[in-house]
């Protein structure tokens, strides 16, 4: 089962070749040209996807001595995401699926974080406790299988990513700001700074990041040093998630911990995810590309047709910007 999948609901534009849920070729390109405005410019972003996707697309198969025809399956993110950029990604595998006589199928990109995990090395066991932690999400879910994720809990205000894309801003770091406070934390002392977590009782899967920049902010002012404040920071968000992700694992005995999402690349918040499965004895199960991919999105695909092969989307399946909903399915139909 050959399957191209395409990702585009931000500022990356990926392309991947599958064979079921094995990748055997992928292709990212990152936009830097955000860089200097401290945040993605959607209108910029979209632009940016339709100058390089096609060519992307059609140079990956070709990299790999294939047609185009020989793809069995298109999938793309139909959301969420930037509209603009998911219409380009979207559209695309809608056309190319058409075009090659082939199935499409749209795919829901926080989804598409958990399945990247599908077709890993052994099989995963439920239930499963999981963790997506974005530049646009927060979110825990109970997994009691691949295809039965119940939404937990999720954030009230800023996505953990965003929290650590805007308290990078403001101690005047570079976008996105994830990386830059995770690089700096490793130089500072992450208990120099007393930090207030609001919603921290661990038993609310809800979580709360809005008030942290202020903070941060205040004693930036005071003259904190910059490596003790982004570690204390660091160390603050990283401690929310687990304490949270934790209690659940407790509450439902899960045997399993997967984590997806940008922030799942903080080095502090993996060995907090670490030590705490090895307490709670439950596997975790960790990306190693943490950031968006069209692997995952490939994954999530090869996923929906081992548990329904005739599975498909419309082609008048949408672009959509947020996903509300208590349980979250891989496919968009
Ligand atoms: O999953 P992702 O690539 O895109 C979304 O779906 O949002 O996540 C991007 C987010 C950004 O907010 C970025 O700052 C954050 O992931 N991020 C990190 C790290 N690397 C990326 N946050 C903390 N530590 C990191 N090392
Ligand atoms: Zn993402």
């Amino acid at each position: 089962m050959l399957i191209l999948a395409v990702e585009t609901s931000c500022d990356d534009s990926a392309v991947a070749l599958l064979e079921g849920a094995h990748p055997i070729a992928e292709s990212i390109r990152s936009q830097t040209e955000h860089a200097g405005s401290g945040g993605v410019v959607p209108e910029i972003a979209s632009r940016l996807h339709m100058d390089v996707l096609p060519a992307m697309a059609t140079g990956l198969v070709e990299s790999c001595g294939r047609d185009l025809r020989e793809v069995e399956f298109f999938a793309a993110t139909a959301g969420p995401g930037l509209i603009g950029s998911l219409l380009v990604g979207l559209s695309w595998a809608k056309a190319a699926a058409f075009a090659c006589g082939r199935p499409f199928l749209g795919v829901n990109h926080l989804a598409a974080h958990l399945f990247t995990h599908y077709g890993g090395p052994g099989p995963v066991e439920f239930p499963a406790v999981a963790l997506i932690a974005s530049g646009g999400h927060t979110i825990l879910f109970l997994m009691r299988s691949w295809m039965d994720c119940e939404l937990l809990g999720c954030t009230r205000d800023d996505a953990a990513g965003e929290a650590f894309d805007k308290t990078a801003k403001l101690l005047g770091l570079g976008y996105p700001g994830g990386a830059h406070i995770d690089a700096l934390s490793e130089l500072g002392d992450p208990f120099a700074v007393d930090l207030p977590s609001p919603l921290d009782d661990p038993s609310s899967p809800e979580f709360s990041f809005s008030g942290l920049k202020t903070a941060v902010r205040l004693q930036w002012q005071k003259g904190a040093r910059l490596e003790d404040l982004a570690a204390s920071f660091n160390r603050t968000v990283a401690q929310v998630l687990c304490s949270k992700l934790f209690a659940q694992v407790e509450r439902f005995g899960a045997q399993t911990v997967l984590a997806g999402g940008g922030v799942t690349a903080n080095r502090m918040l993996r060995s907090m995810l670490k030590d705490g499965c090895s307490r709670a004895g439950a596997r975790l199960m960790l990306p190693d590309n943490p950031t968006d991919n069209a692997v995952m999105v490939g994954r999530a695909a090869a996923a929906i047709l081992d548990s329904d092969p005739q599975a498909r989307s419309s082609l008048s399946c949408n672009a959509f910007a947020r996903w509300t909903g208590s349980r979250l399915l891989p496919l968009v139909s």
